[in-house]
C-alpha cells in the first residue's frame, strides 16, 4: 500500500482448478492480496506471476467479487442491469449489448441459479441473492481464475452453506481456480482443496490440517495458538479468545514491519 507491509516472505504456488480458502482475521492480508494478485498494491520485493506474468490491470481472465459490494441502497437497478454494466465493462464503447452478450449474462445468471432475480430490483434482494448476484457478475468474460472477497458475509449458516456449495460447483464445472476469502474456516471443510492460512504478516499453504495446527499457527503469529477441534469443526485460539472472531488490530501492529 506505499505505507507498510503487510504481507512478507510468502513463498507459494496455486495451481490450476484449486478451490483455496484465503483464512485469517481482521487486517490479515487477504484483500491485499487479492489486490494484489489483480495488480492494484505493489508487491515491494520479490515477484507476483499470474497465469506466468506479473499482474496486471483489467485481466479479462480474472473475476472479481469485491469484499465492500452495492448495498440495499443500489437504487432502483435490478439484477439484470448489475450483471450488464459487468459485460460493458469488458467491451465498454458499445451503447448497446450484442447477442453474444446478452446470451451471457443469461448464462451467468442461470449458472448461479438467480435467473429469477433479473427483474427484481437490488433494493428488494436479501443479502443471500445479492451475493449470488454478484457471484454471476464474476463469470462474465469467462475467467479461469474467481477471486471471491468474504463472500459469506452477513450470511447465516445455511446461505453460507449454500454459498460454499455453488461455489465449489461452478469451480468444478467450469475447471477454474477460486481463491475464496473468509475469516471463518468451518463454512469451507470440505469444499477447499488447500488453505492459505494468512497471519501474523506472514502465511502458510496446505491441508487444513497441515496449517490449521497449534505449530504452524503459532510459528506464524510468534506467539503461542491453541487449535481446538470440536465435532469436526475448528477453532482458533489466542488465550481464551477465538481469532476470527474479534478484531486484532492492536495485536498485528507490532508484526508489521515498517517500510
Ligand atoms: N489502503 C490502505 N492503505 C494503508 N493500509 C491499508 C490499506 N488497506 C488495508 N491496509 C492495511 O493492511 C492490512 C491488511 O488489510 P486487509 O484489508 O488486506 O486485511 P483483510 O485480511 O482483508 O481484513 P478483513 O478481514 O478485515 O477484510 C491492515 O493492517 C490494513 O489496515
Ligand atoms: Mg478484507
Amino acid at each position: 500500500m506505499g505505507s507498510r507491509v503487510v504481507l512478507r516472505e510468502i513463498d507459494l504456488e496455486i495451481g490450476p482448478r484449486e478451490l483455496i480458502g484465503v483464512l485469517g482475521p481482521n487486517g490479515a492480508g487477504k484483500t491485499t492480496l487479492l489486490r494484489a494478485i489483480l495488480g492494484l498494491v505493489p508487491v515491494q520485493n520479490g515477484s507476483l506471476m499470474v497465469f506466468g506474468s506479473a499482474p496486471t490491470t483489467g485481466n479479462a481472465a480474472i473475476g472479481y467479487m469485491p469484499q465492500s459490494r452495492v448495498t440495499a441502497d443500489g437504487g432502483r437497478l435490478c439484477g439484470r442491469d448489475i450483471i450488464a454494466a459487468a459485460a460493458r465493462g469488458e467491451r465498454w464503447g458499445l451503447p448497446w449489448l450484442d447477442l453474444a452478450t446478452r446470451r451471457q449474462i443469461d448464462w451467468a445468471l442461470e449458472r448461479v441459479g438467480a435467473s429469477e432475480l433479473a427483474r427484481r430490483p437490488l433494493a428488494a434482494m436479501s443479502g443471500g441473492e445479492r451475493q449470488r448476484l454478484m457471484l454471476a457478475q464474476t463469470l462474465i468474460g469467462q475467467p479461469r481464475l474467481l477471486l471471491l472477497d468474504e463472500p459469506l458475509v452477513n450470511l447465516d449458516p445455511r446461505h453460507q452453506g449454500e454459498m460454499v456449495t455453488l461455489v465449489r460447483e461452478l469451480q468444478q464445472d467450469l475447471g477454474i481456480t477460486v481463491l475464496f476469502s473468509t475469516h471463518e474456516l468451518n463454512p469451507l471443510l470440505g469444499a477447499m482443496d488447500r488453505v492459505l492460512y494468512l497471519g501474523g504478516g506472514q502465511a502458510a499453504l496446505g491441508s487444513v490440517d497441515s496449517v490449521i495446527n497449534n505449530a504452524v499457527l503459532s510459528r506464524l503469529y510468534g506467539t503461542e495458538i491453541e487449535v481446538i477441534r470440536h465435532r469436526g469443526r475448528y477453532f482458533v485460539m489466542l488465550g481464551n479468545q477465538e481469532l476470527d472472531h474479534s478484531n486484532h488490530d492492536d495485536f498485528f501492529e507490532g508484526h508489521h514491519a515498517p517500510v
